[in-house]
């Protein structure tokens, strides 16, 4: 789209005469992408038809067999620590020895949430006292994932927010709060390409967050749920968060979870839990009163899908070459169209599900209702910060996986439109 009555420069710097006629522009556009009648979603960060095509052989998995490799019958109760062979597949990238790894149920969040509970009722492992009898708060790198988020509002644990570059949540902040504030009981984590902005945390940062002063029952919790899903062959080099923390005496710190949903199938997949020796027990003895075991015949299917760790990373390549050219499709069309005008920043992200947008101050939650006036569904302004607070009214979280990339060019196009309309309004009602 172009604009053919005014010459793009960053917005913020025309005089008002300009920023008017600029605005005139941006809602022509947008009347125009109204009445184009479109109905697209760009939400919630789920694999596209075409990635879940990749794991179809799990319909027709386990072919007939039900033992593991040491002949355990499969079909049975027990095996509370999961089948062996898939957590050696997923042991070395998630940088966890296989006998302190257990593969559980479909989803690492009901496992991050049943963790909370545990530890609320019954306290941790170092802890005196359950959390539940104490004052409790959480850090939360933000921009986050909002689904981490609702897990300790509803369980009503205050949220504290932490600002987080591109290696990681800012440690000075993260030092003076624990120093400051004996509440902080647990801190969230997703240390490789971080839900949104796709930050890859340091060793450095991974060794302050280890070794930093804090209660004996701080927890971080280190969703790993993106290890494996590269998009370029830039890789980071996995971090053994565990040997770090038993380094630096604090071996209970990092409780590890990660799972298989956007590497097979979202909701039939498996989770992962990794932690200490203490923590395994500790989790397992809870996890005892909940269950008699896992679904191991749904691991044995991943096992054999997989095959090993050549085989995950075989299987993620395809992953890849599916997503990579939607993440491209996100820089192309920011670039045509939000960069002249200096309307926004991100970062192309090396891996993982998400862009994190960044617009003008006091714009995003506009940008966001104008895209939905046009059709075009985007996660709500706010949903990356705790209890929906961006303080800045600037992010906007870009989950481009899904729709088809025909598709998702005209979503983006018509986002695009949003924001520079909402950022033209927002900019004027300052002058004003
Ligand atoms: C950081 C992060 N953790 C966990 C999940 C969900 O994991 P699961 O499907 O294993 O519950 C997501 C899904 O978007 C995520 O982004």
């Amino acid at each position: 789209m172009t604009f053919a009555t005014v010459s793009p420069a960053p917005l913020a710097d025309l005089d008002t005469a300009s920023l008017r006629e600029a605005h005139s522009a941006f809602a022509r556009a947008y009347d125009e992408l109204k009445g184009a009648g479109l109905k697209l979603d760009l939400t919630r960060g789920k694999p596209s038809a075409e990635q879940l095509d990749l794991s179809n052989d799990l319909l027709h998995l386990p072919d007939g067999r039900f033992r593991d490799a040491a002949g355990t019958d499969l079909r049975n109760y027990g095996g509370a620590t999961g089948l062996p062979e898939l957590r050696s597949i997923f042991a070395d990238a998630l940088r966890v020895p296989v006998d302190q790894l257990l593969a559980l149920g479909n989803s690492s969040l009901t496992l991050m949430h049943d963790t909370i509970a545990f530890a609320l009722l019954h306290g941790v492992p170092g802890g005196e006292l359950p959390w539940a009898s104490q004052s409790v708060s959480f850090l939360a790198p933000v921009p986050g994932y909002d689904r981490h988020f609702t897990i300790v509002e509803r369980f009503g644990i205050r949220l504290i927010p932490v600002p987080m570059d591109e290696n990681g949540p800012d440690i000075a902040a993260v030092a003076s709060l624990l120093e400051t504030d004996d509440s902080i009981r647990g801190m969230f984590c997703v240390p490789v390409y971080s839900n949104p902005t796709g930050a890859i945390y340091s060793e450095e940062v991974v060794r302050a967050l280890v070794s930093l002063p804090a209660a004996p029952d701080f927890r971080l919790i280190w969703d790993n749920a993106y290890a494996v899903h590269h998009l370029t062959d830039e890789r980071p080099q996995p971090i053994d968060v565990l040997a770090l923390a038993a380094e630096a005496g604090n071996p209970d710190r990092p409780l590890v979870f990660a799972s298989t949903s956007k590497v097979t199938y979202p909701g039939s997949g498996v989770s992962f839990f990794g932690a200490s020796p203490a923590n395994v027990e500790w989790m397992l003895h809870h996890l005892s009163a909940q269950s008699i075991g896992p679904d191991k015949i749904n691991q044995l299917r991943h096992a054999e899908l997989l095959k090993d760790a050549d085989g995950l990373a075989a299987h993620m390549e395809k992953h890849r070459a599916i997503m990579a050219p939607k993440f491209a499709a996100v820089d192309s069309v920011f670039r045509d169209r939000l960069a002249p005008w200096g309307a926004g920043s991100w970062a192309l992200p090396s891996g993982g599900y998400f862009v994190s947008l960044d617009i003008a101050d006091g714009a995003a939650k506009r940008a966001v209702q104008l895209a939905k006036e046009a059709g075009i569904a985007v996660t709500p302004a706010g949903a990356t910060f705790p209890y929906g607070d961006d303080p800045r009214d600037a992010n906007i979280r870009i989950a481009p996986t899904f729709p088809p990339l025909a598709e998702l060019a005209t979503a983006l196009d018509g986002l695009c439109t949003a924001i520079l309309l909402a950022s033209a309004e927002t900019l004027l009602a300052d002058r004003d």
